[in-house]
């Protein structure tokens, strides 16, 4: 039998692109409010990809300070969710453990279910590891947010890989046992094989999150998950931050426990950081807000945190998790704000150009510039084959926006 050993969060790690459109510029060209933008969604920033990146190169953007801090030796798995996926038969983990060097004895699969996979992966990795504590699971969420232009949720943009490393004794935090589960068939937000943009029914969605948030939540104290009182902060994803807000309004008023305006704000103020200036990023948002918490909160030693975490469609899950004393000393902040630092500003009409980019179908060879600043690139597309590459120099400056 395996040891009664807390199995969580070693290691959080993310990356973004090279690229960011502010809100501004976007309000400038779109004619809303830019008031609309900052406060009636909570969006100041979003990151767009560079035309070499994609969720390979910022998963393994994201993973490599992970594999150089703790070596991947112990690794036997490699979870990759996303929403966005490349292939719909490779697993995108498999050109990230390419990329990385992990050792061939490995088994690599890709999760879906819309902003919810991460978490099944999370939760599939505790398992692996209670089985064998000895092992460490490295687990990918990998997302890029693209809605048809000119469309409400096209604010909403945004991308960003989180790798997480799951092992026995965690330096962050211990996933705990009780979950709460909801699932329920609606069409909220989806997007078909044909489609490289999402549709979503905007209204309905926000609807289906909430609806969510008290299922998941009631399941959650059905199976003796911590009342709302001991749980000192909650991170939600984050399709846009002013969801969270009105996410903890309503987990508040589920749980009994009502609050104004100014406690709501307090509350999750200290989880937004990153998303509001990185935009959507699916499977990874729940994620960045965990870091933005852990970053800006040097007080969470032993805290309980919860999390919820939602996928249109619909599936969601509420659970919690205790920080480990001394979690501060395994933290990437620096890390992070480079990543975010290093972005370039495009102006709206390169974004508009990026966006109305046709993918390379037609089979023929495409080689792609070198405008990615991160590690590593997706080099071309030939005969329908993604070839990626370490990317020539770290931290060299590029023309990120010009033109193939
Ligand atoms: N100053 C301040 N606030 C303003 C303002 C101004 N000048 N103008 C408008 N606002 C406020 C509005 O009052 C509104 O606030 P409330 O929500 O508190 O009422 C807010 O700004 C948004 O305004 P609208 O409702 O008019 O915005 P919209 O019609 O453009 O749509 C949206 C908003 C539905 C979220 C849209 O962006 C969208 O479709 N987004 C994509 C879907 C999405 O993110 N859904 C979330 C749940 S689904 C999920 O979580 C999965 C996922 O990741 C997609």
């Amino acid at each position: 039998m395996p040891a009664d050993r807390p199995i969580g969060i070693h290691d959080l790690s993310f990356s973004t692109t090279s690229l960011v459109l502010t809100h501004a510029e976007l309000a400038a060209h779109t004619g809303a409010a830019l008031g609309k933008y900052h406060h009636g969604i909570g969006q100041k920033e979003m990151s767009v990809p560079a035309v070499d990146e994609d969720i390979v190169t910022m998963a393994a953007d994201a993973a490599a300070p992970i594999i150089e801090r703790h070596g991947a030796g112990r690794i036997r798995t490699v979870l990759f969710a996303t929403e966005t996926s490349i292939d719909q038969s490779k697993a995108a983990g498999v050109y990230v453990h390419s990329l990385l060097g992990l050792p061939p004895n490995v088994r690599v699969v890709e999760l879906k279910q819309a902003c919810y996979g991460a978490t099944a992966a999370l939760q599939f990795a505790t398992a692996l590891v209670h089985r064998d504590p000895t092992q460490h699971v490295l687990v990918f969420a990998a997302d890029i947010a693209r809605y048809e232009l000119d469309t409400p949720g096209e604010a909403t943009q945004g991308a960003a890989a989180a790798a997480m490393l799951i092992t026995a004794e965690p330096a962050l935090v211990e996933i705990n046992a009780p979950s709460g589960l909801f699932t329920h068939d609606v069409m909220d937000f989806w997007r078909p094989n044909h489609r490289t943009t999402a549709l979503v029914d905007g209204k309905k969605s926000l609807t289906a999150y909430l609806t969510a948030l008290a299922g998941a939540w009631h399941d959650h104290r059905a199976h003796h998950g911590p009342p709302i009182e001991e749980i000192h902060t909650v991170c939600y994803h984050q399709p846009f931050t002013r969801m969270a807000h009105k996410a903890h309004r309503h987990l508040l008023e589920t749980a009994g426990t009502p609050a104004d305006t100014a406690t709501i704000e307090h509350a999750v103020a200290p989880t937004i950081r990153y998303n509001e200036i990185i935009g959507n990023s699916y499977t990874a948002s729940l994620y960045l807000a965990l870091a933005a918490l852990l970053e800006e909160d040097d007080k969470l030693d032993g805290r309980t945190l919860g999390f919820f975490s939602y996928g249109s469609g619909s599936v969601a899950e509420f659970f919690t998790g205790q920080v480990t004393p001394g979690y501060r000393t395994a933290l990437r902040t620096r890390a992070h704000r480079e990543a975010i630092a290093r972005r370039s500003p495009i102006d709206y009409d390169t974004y508009r150009r990026l966006h109305t980019q046709p993918p390379h179908t037609d089979g023929g060879r495409h080689a792609l510039p070198h405008r990615t600043r991160g590690r590593y690139r997706l080099a071309e597309i030939h005969d329908h084959q993604r070839i990626y590459e370490p990317a020539p120099t770290r931290g060299e400056t590029h023309p990120a926006t010009e033109g193939p």
